[in-house]
C-alpha cells in the first residue's frame, strides 16, 4: 500500500509536558486540565511546569518572572539588522532570521551539553522573542522600539513595548491566556522539528530557528493568520453561507482553523478561546468577527463532510479573533504563536539533548538496476 506519509500514529518520544487524548478533546500540561491551567494560570508559571515539572512556588515563581523580564533585551546590533530588513518582509521570516542573529550574541550558545544552562538560555530565548515580535511591530509601523522593563510579567511586556504605554489589564490578560493556551502539544510539527535538530547534537538556537521554520506554515501556525484573512474575505455574516457554498463545497479551499491531524473531537483550547474572543468582541463592540466565525463554524458543523471527517475548529480558529481584536497585524498572529510555543519546544529540546539521532527511513519506489550512460553519450 502507498505511503500515505505523515508519520500518523508514530511514537518518538516519552513526554512528561503534555498529554493530549484527541478522540475526546482532552488536553494536560504536566497532569493539570489545560482548563484550569488557562483560568489561573500566568505564562511563567506554564513555563516553569514544563521546564521542571511541577509547579512553582511563589518565590520560584516571581524567580522565574524575573528570569524572563530581565533578559529579554534584544542586542542593538539586532534592531538595526531589523532596522535594515524591508518592510514588507513577513513578520515570521524577521522573527527567523533575529533569533539565529541571536545566537552570535549569547555567550552559551554552542554549549550543547549542560541541561541547566540550556534552561537559562532558554529562559532568555522567551523574553528576547517576545521582544523581537513588539520590536519588529512598532519598526515595520516606523516607531522606534521599546525595551523591555524588568518588573512586568510576559504579557505585560508585551502589551508595553508594543504600545509604549502602560500596559492595559484586560489586554494583558488576554494575551496571558492565549500564551498559555499556545505554550505546549505533544509531537506537533514545530516541536518535532526542534527535536530532529536537537538529535543531531546541534545547539538550541538552531532548533529553535527550525521551530520558527515549521511553524511558519498554514497547515500549522500560519493557520491563524491565514483564518483572519479568510474571516475578512467573507466579510459579513449573511455572507457566510454563499461564501461556503462557493469556495468550501466546491472543494476550492480548506476552512482555514479547522481540522486537525490529533483531535477527532473539539479542541479543548478552541472553546476556552471562543469564549475570550466573545467577551473581546462584547467590550470592545466589534463583534462582526466574532459572529462571522460561529456563524462559518454552525456552517461547517452541520454539513455532513465536515461531520464524517470530524472536522472540528482547532485552536487557530477563534485565537484569530482574540488576536485581531487586540489590534495586532495579521502578519503578528503567528509570530505570537511563537512567542508562547518557545516554552514547549524548551523543554523538548532539554528533553532530546543527549538523546538519540532521530532518523528514520523512507520506501524507495524507483527504479533498480540501471546502467549509467556517460553525459557525452547522452
Ligand atoms: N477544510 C476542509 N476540509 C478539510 C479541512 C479543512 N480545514 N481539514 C481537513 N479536511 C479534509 C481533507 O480534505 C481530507 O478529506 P479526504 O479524506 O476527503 O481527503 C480529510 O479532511 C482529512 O484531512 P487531512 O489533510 O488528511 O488531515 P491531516 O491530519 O493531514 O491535516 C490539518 C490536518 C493540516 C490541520 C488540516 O485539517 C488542515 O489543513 N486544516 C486547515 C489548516 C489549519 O487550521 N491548520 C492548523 C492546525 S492546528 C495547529 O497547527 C496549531
Amino acid at each position: 500500500m502507498a505511503n500515505q506519509g505523515g508519520l500518523e500514529g508514530i511514537v518518538v518520544a516519552d513526554i512528561g509536558t503534555s498529554y493530549i487524548d484527541g478522540g475526546i478533546g482532552v488536553l494536560t500540561y504536566g497532569g493539570y486540565a489545560i482548563e484550569d491551567v488557562a483560568e489561573h494560570a500566568t505564562f511563567e508559571e506554564v513555563t516553569f511546569l514544563l521546564l521542571n515539572g511541577r509547579v512553582p512556588n511563589q518565590s520560584e515563581h516571581e524567580q522565574i518572572r524575573a528570569a524572563i523580564a530581565m533578559n529579554a533585551a534584544i542586542p542593538d546590533e539586532l534592531v538595526d539588522m531589523m532596522r535594515s530588513m524591508p518592510r514588507q518582509t513577513p513578520a515570521m521570516s524577521v522573527l527567523r532570521t533575529a533569533v539565529s542573529m541571536l545566537a552570535a550574541f549569547d555567550k552559551d550558545a554552542e554549549n550543547l551539553t549542560d541541561k541547566d544552562m540550556a534552561a537559562d538560555k532558554a529562559l532568555r530565548l522567551t523574553g528576547q522573542i517576545t521582544t523581537i515580535c513588539a520590536a519588529w511591530m512598532r519598526i515595520a509601523g516606523g516607531l522606534p522600539p521599546v525595551a523591555p522593563r524588568p518588573d512586568l510579567n510576559l504579557a505585560q511586556n508585551f502589551i508595553y513595548m508594543m504600545t509604549d504605554a502602560e500596559p492595559d489589564d484586560t489586554a494583558s490578560a488576554a494575551v496571558n491566556v492565549y500564551l498559555v493556551l499556545l505554550a505546549e502539544h505533544g509531537m506537533n510539527a514545530s516541536t518535532f522539528a526542534t527535536r530532529v535538530i536537537t538529535a543531531t547534537g546541534a545547539d538550541m538556537h538552531s532548533a529553535v530557528v527550525g521551530g520558527i521554520a515549521a511553524l511558519k506554515g498554514p497547515a500549522h501556525g500560519g493557520a491563524n493568520a491565514e483564518a483572519m484573512k479568510m474571516f475578512l474575505d467573507i466579510g459579513e455574516v449573511d455572507n457566510v453561507v454563499p461564501w461556503f457554498e462557493k469556495h468550501i463545497k466546491t472543494g476550492e479551499r480548506r476552512i482555514m482553523g479547522i481540522g486537525h491531524r490529533v483531535y477527532k473531537a473539539n479542541d479543548p483550547r478552541a472553546g476556552i478561546l471562543k469564549r475570550h474572543a466573545e467577551a473581546l468582541a462584547n467590550s470592545s463592540g466589534q463583534r462582526k468577527w466574532f459572529d462571522i466565525a460561529v456563524k462559518l463554524e454552525e456552517t461547517a458543523r452541520a454539513d455532513d463532510y465536515f461531520i464524517q471527517r470530524n472536522l472540528y475548529p482547532n485552536v487557530d480558529y477563534y485565537s484569530a479573533i482574540v488576536l485581531y481584536t487586540l489590534d495586532l497585524d495579521i502578519d503578528m498572529f503567528t509570530p505570537l504563536f511563537a512567542m508562547s510555543r518557545i516554552s514547549g519546544w524548551s523543554a523538548h529540546i532539554i528533553g532530546q539533548m543527549g538523546g538519540r539521532l532521530i532518523r528514520p527511513k523512507a520506501n524507495y519506489v524507483g527504479p533498480h538496476d540501471l546502467t549509467w550512460i556517460p553525459l557525452a553519450e547522452r
